[in-house]
């Protein structure tokens, strides 16, 4: 099943929002297509994991099944939010759900091939440290399994701008939500070496989903750069993949 931009955008389109109101709908539906390609042929090159049990924490209504699809992939979602893992459950979009917290998971040790966040640090950074959530996916996951996070990264002058709304108060104002922490790419590497994983980093993509459509069309040849290792760390949306050695 293919699923499209608008099924699968976390936060519906907000009149409320400054920014949503001037963004067309269709431009970031455009963009959460383009994000979501990227996030495939990313993990298809160099994940290297083609089957096996997935953990996605902070699932949302989303659990990651257009990374990791039935049946080679077994998803297990975990959310805080009650209403969301009723819905993956009503929905079927995860074999099995939870309600949980990042960092205080009780699942038994080495029993995930890749444990995802995806666009989930970024929020729990907002509640406290990020350690727990490292050190918590290096024990849950096999020998040679993957812990796989997709986040908004700070070094992109989008996240710079983010950043600086955040610190000035302005980020409810702007965009809704105080809570969007974009991450330094330096910071995601060094918790993932400090958890005893191996990580490797990625531009999803340098895009950012409120420019013009024909700008995002424009740019996005540049992402086809983001493997290579001073581009990864630039971009607007990372994916930091932090390996378990075998
Ligand atoms: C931006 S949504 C991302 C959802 C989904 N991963 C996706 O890709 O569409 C962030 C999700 O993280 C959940 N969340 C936030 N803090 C959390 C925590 N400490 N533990 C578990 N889930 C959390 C929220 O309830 C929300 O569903």
């Amino acid at each position: 099943m293919t699923i499209t931009g608008s099924q699968m955008r976390c936060a519906p389109h907000d009149p409320d929002n400054l920014l949503d109101r001037m963004s067309r709908e269709s431009t970031l539906n455009a963009h959460y297509e383009h994000l979501i390609e990227r996030e495939r042929q990313l993990l298809a090159k160099h994940l290297g994991i083609t089957s096996g049990e997935v953990l996605s924490i902070g699932a949302g209504w989303h659990p990651g099944r257009h990374l990791f699809p039935a049946p080679a992939f077994r998803i297990t979602a975990v959310d805080s939010d009650p209403e969301r893992v009723a819905t993956v459950e009503r929905l079927q979009r995860a074999d099995e759900v939870r309600v949980g917290y990042a960092g205080t998971l009780e699942l038994p040790a080495a029993s995930f091939d890749v444990v995802l966040y995806r666009l989930v640090l970024h929020h729990i950074a907002y509640q406290g440290p990020l350690a727990p959530c490292f050190a918590e996916a290096a024990r849950l996951m096999k020998p040679g399994g993957a812990m796989v996070a997709i986040e908004p990264g700070l070094w992109h002058p989008v996240g710079l701008g983010l950043a600086l709304a955040n610190r000035t108060g302005l980020a409810t104002a702007l965009h809704g939500t105080p809570d969007d922490i974009p991450l330094s790419p330096r910071r995601l590497g060094a918790l993932a070496r400090a958890a005893g994983l191996e990580p490797e980093l990625h531009t999803v993509t340098y895009t950012w989903r409120r420019l013009p459509s024909g700008l995002q069309r424009a740019l996005a040849p540049l992402d086809r750069v983001g493997s290579r290792p001073r581009a990864a760390r630039l971009g607007h949306t990372l994916m930091l993949i932090a390996r378990r050695r075998g």
